[in-house]
């Protein structure tokens, strides 16, 4: 018989109510009633920080816009070559329950190379606090997508000013990068209205099979056309 899911934790946030659960051995994330994610499947969450990661010869600093259960987190801190990430989180208790380790997916992120703010990225992005740029990526993943919002508030992010915002904090050579659970042309839109010379934007969709379902996740990608390491 299918089992309930357990709550493990809950927690207020001025945005709405953070809760961990787990259902089957399946951890599960809400964010103000919204799902959010869970470990099922953590492939393409893993190919945010992979594909940005392979295409930068020296991705020293990162800065990673939401935190959720630490697997982009984790798969950037895997290389070697980053020095320093920054994981900016909205909301407070996640960041509790990571440090204190509530649960081992969420346990040891924090450490010398790595940094967990509270904060919401929209805020650093536009450099209204901390912590301050500049960055060799920035990789987002703060909503299901831009068509599908963990808060209503989050829609400014795709828009052309936060995205401009996001390309001046990028390093020369630096690429942003953004996870969707569907296609965006509209955001590709956006990110083409940013673009500088040399700039690139790109596409990539990744088809993921869930729940009997054949879906097309995608990463959308802004690198900046300066020479890395130029400044
Ligand atoms: C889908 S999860 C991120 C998944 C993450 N890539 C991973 O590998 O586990 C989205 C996270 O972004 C957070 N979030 C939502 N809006 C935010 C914002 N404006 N600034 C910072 N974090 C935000 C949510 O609380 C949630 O923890």
């Amino acid at each position: 018989m299918d089992e309930p899911p357990v709550t493990l934790a809950r927690g207020g946030t001025p945005a709405g109510e953070v809760v961990l659960r787990r259902h089957e051995g399946v951890l599960q994330l809400v964010v103000d009633g919204v799902f959010a994610m869970d470990t099922a499947d953590p492939s393409t969450e893993r190919v945010l920080a992979d594909e940005a990661l392979r295409h930068h010869p020296s991705p020293a600093r990162v800065l990673v816009g939401g935190l959720g259960l630490g697997f982009t987190t984790r798969a950037v801190l895997a290389d070697p070559r980053v020095r320093q990430v920054d994981v900016v989180e909205l909301a407070a208790p996640l960041v509790g329950w990571a440090r204190a380790g509530l649960v081992e997916e969420l346990a040891g992120l924090e450490g010398e190379r790595c940094t967990l703010h509270v904060a919401d990225v929209a805020d650093v992005l536009a450099r209204r606090t901390a912590p301050d740029g500049p960055w060799d990526l920035v990789l987002l993943d703060v909503d299901n997508g831009p068509d599908f919002l963990v808060h209503a508030a989050n829609a400014a992010l795709y828009q052309p000013g936060s995205l401009a915002a996001a390309r001046r904090v990028l390093r020369p050579g630096g690429r942003l990068v953004v996870w969707s659970s569907h296609r965006a042309p509209a955001l590709l839109e956006a990110l083409r209205s940013v673009v500088g010379p040399g700039d690139v934007v790109d596409e990539l969709v990744l088809p993921v099979h869930r729940d009997g379902r054949e879906l097309e996740y995608a990463l959308y990608s802004f690198a900046s056309g300066a020479p890395a390491g130029g400044g």
